[in-house]
């Protein structure tokens, strides 16, 4: 595994308070992996003091870009950063802690050859979660069903935000074509996966609710997954009754 250059991903936007403890036990947890934090220019320092533990290890690296875009646009970045640079696996993770760094190893040993994905899971069984709201495992759980059936994903936590991709995955998609903002963004990749064939591996993992700083989570973060779900399960649906008419053409 130590030949294995693997890369994780830390999306930032005001996480001064809770990324601390995350890279040091991210550090600690998986020892021989980069860190790559990609900040939004957060008004509360984050960039800054990851800059300054990248001065002084040298595992740690960060992206600063210059406005908040959304998750879905930072890890965008981030994963053109690690592709040009040669990183065999590419990690996405919280910075919250919300995703245990403890776990990655989980998710890291299910890689395989002919895997194209491996999602942490909260609702399969051994998954779960800690401390959250019952209104933020509501919304969690009809979000990942109704993209579940919507789209025909065969996955139950399409919205997760602990992954490992395998830089062929990611080589393999359009990247740059990719305009989802929030927690859609990871059901986006999720479909795209799917639909190029890609087998997605769960790994069950312990969601734990953060304790340092706040969740960017918001109505339009919601509302844009309903849409954009809602509007690929429709060109789902188009495509199978274009497949048929052809096929019935033919008889
Ligand atoms: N760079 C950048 N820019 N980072 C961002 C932005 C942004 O605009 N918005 C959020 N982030 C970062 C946060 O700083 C954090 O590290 C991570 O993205 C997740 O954001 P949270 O605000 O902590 O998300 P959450 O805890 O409410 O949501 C969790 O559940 C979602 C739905 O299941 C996360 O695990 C998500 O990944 C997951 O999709
Ligand atoms: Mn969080």
């Amino acid at each position: 595994m130590s030949s294995v250059r693997v890369l994780v991903i830390i999306p930032t936007y005001n996480e001064r308070a809770a990324l601390p403890g995350t890279l040091v036990r991210t550090r600690a947890a998986v020892p021989h992996a980069d860190v790559l934090v990609v900040d939004d220019a957060s008004p509360d320092g984050t960039g800054e003091w990851a800059q300054e533990q990248a001065a002084r290890d040298g595992a740690v690296h960060v992206l600063h870009r210059t406005g908040k875009e959304g998750l879905g646009r930072a890890y965008i970045a981030g994963f053109g950063w690690a592709l040009e640079r040669g990183y065999d696996l590419v990690v996405e993770m919280d910075a919250d802690a919300s995703h245990q760094p403890e776990q990655l190893p989980d998710l890291l040993d299910a890689v395989d050859e002919d895997v194209a994905l491996v999602i942490g899971s909260r609702w399969v069984p051994g998954g779960g979660i800690v401390d959250w709201p019952a209104y933020r495992q509501a919304i969690s759980r009809a979000g990942t069903t109704y993209a579940r059936l919507a789209l025909g994903l065969p996955v139950h936590d399409a919205t997760a935000g602990f992954r490992v991709y395998p830089a062929a995955t990611l080589r393999a998609l359009p990247l740059a074509e990719i305009t989802s903002q929030g927690y859609c963004f990871q059901v986006d990749m999720t479909n795209r996966v799917h639909l190029a064939g890609g087998r997605i591996v769960e790994v069950p993992i312990t969601f734990v609710e953060r304790s340092e700083g706040v969740s960017k989570m918001s109505r339009d973060i919601v509302l844009e997954a309903f849409v954009n779900v809602t509007r690929w399960g429709a060109e789902r649906l188009w495509r199978r009754v274009r497949r048929q008419r052809r096929s019935g053409a033919r008889l």
